[in-house]
């Protein structure tokens, strides 16, 4: 029985909203996803901000099925001289992790960085620091945040 081929990384489209939607719902641990909200403001957002190159969002295809996804939201800053690109959500399927996506969605960010100049990649995380050292990450800050409260 031969085997699916492997993912192929490429730019997320319009289209690709049902599958990272589902793929978000497995990811998130803080925040519920709205899926109306998703569809109606924050997808398209994401996809603008990619397209006017504010961002990178990729999808891993397996034979026209998306099987994981990462969004970097690419910040100007001073200190660094120019942008930085912070990977801010990775996923991969469950039943398909441990296969290589997730490296090859990161790599594909890391080269993207490379080609647009960025000073560096940054990636908040809790649950996959080792994941990250694998691919050259090191170290470098304690990432605090504070929870805006809703709007009265
Ligand atoms: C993290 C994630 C994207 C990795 O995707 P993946 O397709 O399994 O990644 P790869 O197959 O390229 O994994 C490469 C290696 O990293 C290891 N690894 C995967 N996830 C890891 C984690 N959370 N912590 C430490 N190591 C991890 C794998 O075991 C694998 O090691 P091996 O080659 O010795 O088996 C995937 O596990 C996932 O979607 N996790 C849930 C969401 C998440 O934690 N996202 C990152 C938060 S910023």
């Amino acid at each position: 029985m031969s085997s699916a081929p492997e993912p192929r990384v490429r730019l997320a489209t319009a289209q690709d909203a049902d599958a990272v939607f589902r793929l978000l719902t497995g990811f998130a641990t803080t925040y519920r996803p709205d899926p109306d909200r998703f569809t109606a403001v924050t997808f398209p957002e994401v996809l603008r901000a990619a397209a006017e190159g504010r961002a990178e969002f990729l999808v891993a295809d397996q034979q026209s099925r998306v099987v994981g996804y990462a969004y970097a939201a690419r910040i100007p800053t001073l200190f660094a001289g120019g942008t930085v690109l912070e990977l801010l959500e990775l996923a991969v399927d469950a039943p398909l992790r441990g296969h290589g996506t997730g490296s090859r969605l990161v790599r594909e960010v890391q080269h993207r960085a490379r080609q647009a100049g960025d000073a560096e990649v940054t990636v908040p995380t809790r649950r996959a620091a080792d994941f990250y050292r694998r691919l050259d990450f090191t170290e470098t800050a304690t990432y605090l945040k504070w929870p805006s409260p809703p709007r009265p």
